[in-house]
Formats: structure tokens, C-alpha cells, sequence
């Protein structure tokens, strides 16, 4: 892998960039060399980074689908519809035809999950938004897009991980599903988790982390530090949601502390064969 003069990998500074958290600059050659370590990252300066304009798209309501018609099926993405295991298959398709909760009314198609079914690596978020249910995927919307940022400066990408939500259909307008509907679905990402068997659990965002922490804490005080979940009996580690940090891009840096945190404790993990 490609390392830059201060220890980050290409990736890394990429996200870096992308993140729009600033690194400081090696001193060009012609100055004197300093055998002094330089820092390895700047303090954590973060310019304002993504544009107001961006902020609402995700989470926008588009209006509700004509009643009369019922809407052409799109094709699943290619990852979304790639054959698993046949427990997880079996399992996809249980969930495709659930009406435990209302939100199945609404809803274009299941948005299941996707990745590698063996994952280290799972990435948790709320609930498909508009484009991930007319997509069939998680996180392919513009969050979807920081989240891949965010996958790369971690050396890992969409096929490596395994990507899932609290809830399985789309709330409508976007809202955050409510705490009956995270408890009919999250049977379904219990045993996902079980089948897939990740070593560390990312939750994003505040729905993800308090449920799958059974508590009402802010993520705030969720994120920072590892947690455990007992039910999982495996490591979770809160941080911001992508829809988040694309409206407060202030708090990118402590999203990529927290994510640089998760990657240690997955070495730790690693190494103890957790
Ligand atoms: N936000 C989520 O929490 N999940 C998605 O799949 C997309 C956006
Ligand atoms: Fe079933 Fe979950 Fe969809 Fe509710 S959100 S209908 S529990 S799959």
C-alpha cells in the first residue's frame, strides 16, 4: 500500500481530504531537515468542509408514490443481489415478504444488506432512505457516499464489510423509525449479526447505537470509547451518522477518531483471535 512522508496511506489521506480534516504539510526538502518526528496529524483543524446545500438531500421527503399504480420494481443493485449463504439467503427472503410493522406498507422492496457475508467488519445505520429503497441497497445515497469515503480511509470497502440497518423498509418522509418499529425488526439483524459473525459492530448514529446498546444515551456519549454489546456479546463502537456529519461537518474529526479507535481494537481483536 502507498504511504505518504507522514505515515497515512493514500486512502487515509483521502479520506482526510474528503473528510475535509486538514493535515499538516512536511517541511518541502530545500529546508533544513529536522530528524524530529513530525505530527503524524495536524491538531484537529476542520475547514466547513461540505456546503450547506448539501445538508437536507438525504433525508429529504419526495412525495408520496401515486396510490393508483403500484411502482415498477427496479432492478436490485448487483451487490444487493448477490447470493449469499443460504441461511442469510433464506433469511433475505423472510424479510422480504415481512409485514411485522407498518413500515412494510410504504416500502419499494426490502433493503436487506450487503457485503461479505464472513465480514469483520459491520456497519450499522437507522433505515433505508429513498434512494436505498428504490435501490435495494444501504447507504447508496449521498451519506452512502461519505460512508464509502469513510470505508476507504480504513482500507475496507462495500465487499469487504457487511452493511445493514436497525430497520429493513423505508420511514416514511425519512423519519427516524420508531422505537416499535426498531423492536419487530431488529430480530433480523440479531441474526444476521449471528450468521455473519463480525468481530466489531460500527454503529451510525444515534437509532443504531442506542438500539443495538439497548439505551437512550445520546451518541454523543455513546461514541469515543469501545462498548459491548451483552445480547451480541461482541464490541460496538457508536459514532455520528454520515447524514450527520454532511450537516455538521465540524464533528468529522471525531468521527475519524472514533473509526481509528474501531481499527485498533479490530487489530487487538485480531491478534487475541477475538
Ligand atoms: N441512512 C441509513 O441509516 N441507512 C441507509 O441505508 C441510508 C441512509
Ligand atoms: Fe418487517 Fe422490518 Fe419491514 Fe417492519 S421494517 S415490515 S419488521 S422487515
Amino acid at each position: 500500500m502507498s504511504r505518504s512522508p507522514s505515515g497515512l496511506s493514500t486512502a487515509q489521506r483521502d479520506l482526510l481530504h474528503l473528510m475535509d480534516v486538514r493535515v499538516w504539510k512536511r517541511r518541502p526538502p530545500e529546508e533544513p531537515a529536522a530528524h524530529a518526528e513530525p505530527p503524524p496529524l495536524a491538531p484537529p483543524a476542520i475547514s466547513g468542509g461540505f456546503s450547506a446545500h448539501a445538508e437536507s438531500a438525504e433525508r429529504s421527503a419526495p412525495p408520496a408514490a401515486a396510490p393508483s399504480a403500484s411502482p415498477p420494481s427496479p432492478p436490485a443493485s448487483p451487490l444487493a443481489a448477490a447470493a449469499g449463504p443460504p441461511e442469510l439467503e433464506a433469511l433475505k427472503s423472510t424479510v422480504a415478504a415481512c409485514t411485522a410493522c407498518p413500515l412494510h406498507s410504504g416500502r419499494r422492496q426490502t433493503v436487506f444488506g450487503v457485503g461479505n457475508p464472513n465480514a469483520e467488519w459491520m456497519f450499522v445505520g437507522e433505515g433505508p432512505g429513498e434512494e436505498e429503497d428504490r435501490r435495494g441497497e444501504p447507504f447508496v445515497g449521498r451519506a452512502g457516499k461519505l460512508l464509502d469515503n469513510m470505508l476507504r480511509a480504513m482500507e475496507l470497502d462495500r465487499a469487504t464489510v457487511y452493511i445493514a440497518n436497525i430497520v429493513k423498509c423505508r420511514p416514511p418522509g425519512n423519519r427516524n423509525p420508531s422505537p416499535e418499529e426498531a423492536a419487530a425488526c431488529i430480530p433480523y439483524l440479531h441474526r444476521q449479526i449471528e450468521l455473519i459473525g463480525p468481530r466489531l459492530i460500527v454503529a451510525l448514529g444515534a437509532v443504531a447505537a442506542q438500539r443495538l446498546l439497548d439505551t437512550d444515551q445520546p451518541v454523543g456519549a455513546l461514541r469515543g470509547a469501545l462498548r459491548r454489546s451483552a445480547a451480541l456479546d461482541r464490541p460496538v463502537l457508536a459514532t455520528y451518522h454520515p447524514a450527520y456529519l454532511l450537516r455538521s461537518p465540524g464533528q468529522k474529526r471525531k468521527a475519524w477518531d472514533d473509526l481509528q479507535l474501531a481499527m485498533r481494537e479490530m487489530e487487538a481483536l485480531r491478534a487475541g483471535g477475538g
